[in-house]
């Protein structure tokens, strides 16, 4: 089926080059001459593991094309699917204008009948803000469908996670569009959920906000188990055990952030309040999240005493490991947390580095960890890289004034670290 995505960011150049890979002819659409042009050279914009290949084999097949022309892209596509940025407004409420200014791009090229399908993340009721907005600026009055079709891709794992999707949602304020979108899905082999637009929405921000909820509630969790000589990951795999429960997104650690949940839960509680709902619940998770990495950085500084002038390495800036990607990155929050303390800071991240650059001006980066750590008072893990495990501790510890570490993300042994002779503290253990 020929079909059109519109932004080429994480989640449309995801989208799309999966499409393709599953047999559509795809023509993706950015108002960014120079991503367009990159992507036409064969370069990829962003760091996503096992998307370079794909690309390329879907682009020499022909499958997967790119242009800047919005009016060529509602000419190509069957479907639509929206998939530019919704960033967050100093409210913390969701800052709508570039889907509003696709809408309205989309209404004026449409000639025929057009599915138009909202990947975004967006809030409740947008399918239908969208489908005035097209209706308004649609002269020619042509007949039109406005879906919702959230996406649930994990940075890092992008590309698994679209090609071999849990469940897609599909919320529709007719039938007529789902046999469609049926069609475009079938390839996939997934559960297809039909929904109303709104309930559609709704999963996508309560989704997110749950999976933020049950790590706010494993890092509770770990203040507890710290106060009371417990032990955070025997706890959360005893109660992950329990199906009701499950084990995933219960790992302790720096809290979480990225470009996703932070924004998510912010806009969640923002579209509840409009809607007239206090959303409690998901204000003491964010409390939770924020007091996280407040709670380590003290316990750093109970450690060393004094952080002016000491010297302290930091592995990992991105948000989460197998990502570029240091928006939103707790690590990044942490060491700017130390340097208003005075510490200078040393830093490696395998992929973060040029991302995390101009959000830290004044850190030293380092080529790799053992540069990092050379002269430190102490060193911390703070994105969960596997690449952190497999350190030589045995080189580090002599480079380093003192082998103290701090384990972030619960990434290393307690008592192998001990036997090697660090001080070693983690979250919860
Ligand atoms: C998330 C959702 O998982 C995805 O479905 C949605 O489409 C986009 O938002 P992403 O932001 O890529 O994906 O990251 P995710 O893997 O969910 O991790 C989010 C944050 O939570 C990271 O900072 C991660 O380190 C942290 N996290 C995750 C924990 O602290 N503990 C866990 O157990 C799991």
């Amino acid at each position: 089926m020929k079909l059109t995505i519109i932004g080429t960011g994480y989640v449309g150049l995801v989208t799309g080059t999966c499409l393709a890979e599953k047999g559509h002819d795809v023509l993706c659409v950015d108002n960014d001459p120079a991503k367009i042009a990159m992507l036409q050279a064969g370069q990829i914009p962003i760091y996503e593991p096992g998307l370079e290949p794909l690309i390329r084999s879907n682009v020499a097949a022909g499958r997967l094309r790119f242009t800047t022309d919005t009016a060529e892209g509602v000419r190509h596509g069957h479907v639509v699917f929206i998939g530019v940025p919704t960033p967050p407004r100093a409210d913390g409420s969701v800052d709508m204008r570039f889907v509003e200014r696709v809408a309205r791009d989309v209404a004026s090229a449409m000639t025929e009948y057009r599915i138009i399908v909202d990947k975004s993340t967006v809030p409740v009721k947008t399918g239908f803000k969208v489908a005035e907005s097209i209706k308004r600026y649609n002269k020619a009055g042509v007949d039109f469908d406005v879906i919702s079709n959230p996406e649930f891709m994990r940075e890092g794992c992008a590309v698994e996670d679209q090609m071999k999707p849990e469940r897609i949602v599909i919320g529709v304020a007719s039938q007529r569009p789902v046999a469609t979108m049926q069609e475009v899905y079938a390839p996939f082999n997934a559960p297809i959920i039909v929904t109303d637009i709104n309930s559609a929405e709704l999963i996508k921000h309560a989704s997110n906000s749950f999976l933020a909820l049950k790590i706010s509630y494993a890092n509770a969790l770990s203040a507890l188990c710290e106060a009371s000589h417990a032990n955070i990951q025997q706890v959360v795999d005893g109660i992950g055990m329990d199906k009701r429960i499950g084990r995933a997104f219960l790992n302790a650690g720096l809290g979480y952030g990225g470009s996703c949940f932070p924004k998510d839960i912010s806009a969640f509680i923002a579209i509840a309040q409009e809607l007239g709902c206090d959303f409690r619940l998901l204000k003491e998770v964010q409390n939770i999240n924020a007091n996280q990495l407040q709670r380590f950085v003290k316990r750093i500084q109970d450690t060393l005493w004094v952080l002016q002038d000491k010297v302290i390495a930091v592995l990992g800036l991105a948000f989460k490991a197998n990502t570029d990607d240091a928006r939103c990155s707790p690590a990044v929050d942490l060491v700017l947390a130390l340097q208003k303390e005075g510490a200078h800071i040393r830093a490696y991240d395998p992929q973060a580095m040029e991302k995390a650059r101009p959000l830290l001006p004044n850190v030293t980066l380092c080529a790799d960890p053992y540069e990092a750590v050379r002269g430190a008072d102490a060193m911390i893990i703070a994105t969960e890289w596997d690449e952190f495990k497999e350190l030589d501790f045995g080189r580090i510890k002599p480079l380093m004034a003192h082998p103290t570490l701090f384990d972030g993300r619960n990434l290393l042994d307690p008592m192998t670290m001990k036997n090697l002779g660090f001080t070693y503290l983690s979250v919860g253990r």
